[in-house]
């Protein structure tokens, strides 16, 4: 038996989270193994939405296991929020959530770090989520960092406040002007801390691979999106984590040679939140449209989300450094009644035309061309079989098959859970 993993192919928001949802039921484990709240994914079914930032999205399923891998960053106060939501919602978690001991800790100053740094770049800001991401993966790899296990060793209190007078001094530094109460925040954390306690913390490194030993199905969920990757993505507007599939292998304790399936995942179109280089963004009549039917919101911060055509040449790099073997297209829907359809399949990037990503896509070195397409007039989000979808949206599928090499397997045509076509 082996892992089977489920990544986004550009900038985030992908539709992961929905995704995930449809094919929970064909696994017994669905592991988170990188990034922390900044995610938003989003699920629909029976008339409810919900929104999950660090619960793996397998969590409506009774008899299914979850678990938060050692590559995620947990904000305990986030964590609890989100739990009580969960309960609200009568969603019964006893047993059904695991935390990796390994997993690290987003203390109430590695927000601040965030705001004052994102604050000290002014107009070069990454557009970060303000969650405290890259100061916490920035102490995990300066060998500084609090994990979760931390909390079942001795002296807790001595190095939380060690590292937190640490950041203090940090934030000093940054020289900008930003407000908090910290022994607020202190107690928010404590408090929020004794709920996480109540959670059962693994070895799950250990776990996983007994799991896999013995015959259990996995599906690994990516956070963010291959573009936003650390190493592979548009640096340094990016997070920072490995959001792909070899942060699934360092995030989860998961040997290579132990992953099956790579599903990508990615949108009829594309969107980015946050700043940086986005070559198929557009301004106008039909971006506006995009935002609008398809609802392009943070699901975490609530910014606008940027629009624009699909990119196939950033499609094609994130599927060669993630090794896809599957494809699945959201979001057709929303290009429904769009006359002409454009998808980028090369650059000219310096007077020369290039098919594959190169180091740097800012404006001024590069223009995107562009193939055109016939769009369809039909709403689809009725839609349920493949041969039941329009001439024209087929065609864009067979379009996008040919020149990426791979099957689109899964289509979707609407955020519930029943709007998706299994090809
Ligand atoms: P994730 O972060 O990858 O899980 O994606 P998000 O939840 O942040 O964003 C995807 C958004 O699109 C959510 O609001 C979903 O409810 C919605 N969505 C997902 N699939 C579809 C689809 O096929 N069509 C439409 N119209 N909306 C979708
Ligand atoms: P999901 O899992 C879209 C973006 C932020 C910013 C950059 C760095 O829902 O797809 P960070 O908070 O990590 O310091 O922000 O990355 N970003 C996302 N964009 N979806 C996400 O997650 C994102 N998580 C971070 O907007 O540009
Ligand atoms: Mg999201």
């Amino acid at each position: 038996m082996k892992i089977d993993l489920i990544l986004g192919l550009q900038w985030g928001d992908e539709g992961k989270g929905k995704i995930v949802d449809v094919l929970t039921k064909d696994y017994d484990i669905i592991a988170r193994f990188q990034g922390g709240p900044n995610a938003g994914h989003t699920l629909e079914f029976d008339g409810i939405k919900h929104v999950l930032h660090t619960i793996p999205s397998g969590i409506f399923h009774d008899n299914k296991l979850n678990i938060i891998g050692n590559g995620v960053v947990i904000d305990p106060v986030i964590f609890q929020n989100e739990i009580e939501k969960l309960d609200e919602l009568k969603v019964d978690l006893n047993d059904k959530l695991l935390i990796s001991r390994k997993a690290h800790l987003i203390l109430p100053t590695h927000r601040l770090i965030d705001k004052a740094s994102e604050l000290s770049k002014g107009k070069k800001k990454i557009g970060s989520t303000l969650k405290g991401i890259g100061p916490t993966y920035m102490d995990k790899t300066g060998r500084n960092g609090l994990r979760v296990g931390d909390l079942e060793l001795d002296g807790w209190d001595e190095k939380f406040e060690a590292l937190t007078n640490k950041h203090l001094n940090i934030i000093n530094n940054f020289n900008v002007d930003i407000e908090f109460n910290i022994d607020e925040l202190k107690r928010e954390f404590q408090a929020s801390l004794n709920f996480l306690k109540k959670i059962t913390f693994i070895d799950s490194e250990h776990y996983l691979n007994e799991s896999i030993n013995s015959g259990k199905k996995i599906l690994a969920e990516g956070a963010q999106g291959s573009l936003l990757d650390i190493d592979f993505g548009t640096y340094p507007y990016v997070t920072s984590s490995n959001t792909t599939s070899a942060g699934a292998c360092t995030g989860l304790g998961i040997a290579p040679n132990k992953i099956n399936e790579v599903f990508g995942i990615f949108k009829a179109y594309t969107t980015r939140v946050g700043s940086g280089p986005f070559p198929t963004e557009l301004h106008d009549a039909i971006s506006q449209r995009m935002a609008k039917i398809g609802n392009e919101f943070g699901a975490t911060t609530g910014r606008p989300r940027r629009c624009g055509w699909l990119d196939l040449v950033s499609l094609k790099h994130s599927i060669s450094v993630n090794g896809v073997t599957e494809l699945i297209m959201m979001k057709g829907d929303v290009l429904s009644g769009i006359e002409k359809i454009k998808v980028c399949t090369k650059y000219n990037y310096k007077g020369k035309n290039l098919d594959y990503l190169p180091f740097s896509i800012l404006e001024e070195n590069m223009t995107p061309i562009y193939e055109k397409l016939e769009g369809w007039e039909e709403d689809i989000t009725k839609v349920r079989t493949y041969e039941d979808l329009p001439l024209n949206f087929k065609n864009y599928i067979h379009f996008l098959e040919d020149h990426l090499k791979l099957k689109i397997k899964i289509i979707s045509v609407g955020p519930d859970r029943k709007q998706t076509i299994l090809v």
